[in-house]
């Protein structure tokens, strides 16, 4: 708690549920009095979401991966400068669907290991880790059809197949333990109020 508010971020493959499990929490933690900002990644601000669409539609071929660190990198500065730090210093417990633990694991993992070369880029611009992330872990196949089932256009990353989705949840779980300071594992394949209560749960005790 650095800046005076709280700084939490959800992670995890696609399909996991962040989205639907972000928002349930919000809605707990604004019934209990607390001032909640609801933000998300690529995106979150209005240069950043110009960039999401840039990054996330189209082939899966693109962009390289070293372009890719620049553009996430890019997004993830103008969304801290506008969106994340004026609410922390304000009070607010921020809570950000993905964050450079994503860019750790898509863009430092999945095309050859760029993992410093992220690790190096976040210091140098973007300098804050989140206070606690809440990692939704599932099985890739039921992340990826969940995923898929949606309408959007913004799949470039869901092309890339269940590999992917493979690697990225063996990623993800190597983050926990290399950050077990600040991350908690939940068990995305409960129903959907089981998972929020596993979330309410874990950040009320963070809370307290
Ligand atoms: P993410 O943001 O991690 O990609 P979403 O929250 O968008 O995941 O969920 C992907 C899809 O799966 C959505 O259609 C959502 O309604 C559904 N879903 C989310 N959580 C569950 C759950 N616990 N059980 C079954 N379906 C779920
Ligand atoms: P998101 O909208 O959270 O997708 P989903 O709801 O399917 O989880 O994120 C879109 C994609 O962007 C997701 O496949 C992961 C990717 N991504 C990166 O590759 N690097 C990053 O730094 C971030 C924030 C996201």
């Amino acid at each position: 708690m650095t800046d005076g508010g709280l700084f939490i971020t959800f992670e995890g493959i696609d399909g996991s549920g962040k989205s639907t499990q972000i928002r349930v929490l919000a809605e707990t933690l604004r019934g209990k009095g607390y001032d909640v900002v609801l933000t998300r990644e690529p995106g979150g601000s209005d240069g950043a979401e110009e960039i999401r669409s840039l990054v996330l539609e189209g082939d899966p071929d693109r962009w390289s991966a070293e372009t890719e660190i620049l553009l996430f990198t890019a997004a993830r500065r103008d969304h801290l400068e506008r969106t994340i730090l004026p609410a922390l210093a304000a009070g607010k417990i921020v809570l950000c669907d993905r964050f450079a633990d994503s860019t750790r694991m898509y863009q430092g993992l999945s095309r050859g290991d760029l993992r410093e070369t992220v690790d190096h880029l976040h210091r140098l611009m973007i300098g804050r880790e989140p206070d606690l992330t809440i990692l939704i872990d599932m099985d890739p196949a039921t992340g990826l059809s969940r995923a898929k089932s949606r309408a959007t256009t913004e799949e470039r990353f869901e092309d890339f197949g269940q590999a992917l989705q493979e690697q990225m949840r063996k990623g993800f779980l190597g983050l926990a333990n290399e950050f077990s300071d600040r991350f908690r594992i939940i068990d995305g394949e409960q129903s959907i109020d089981a998972v929020a209560s596993d979330i309410a749960d874990t950040v009320l005790t963070h809370l307290s």
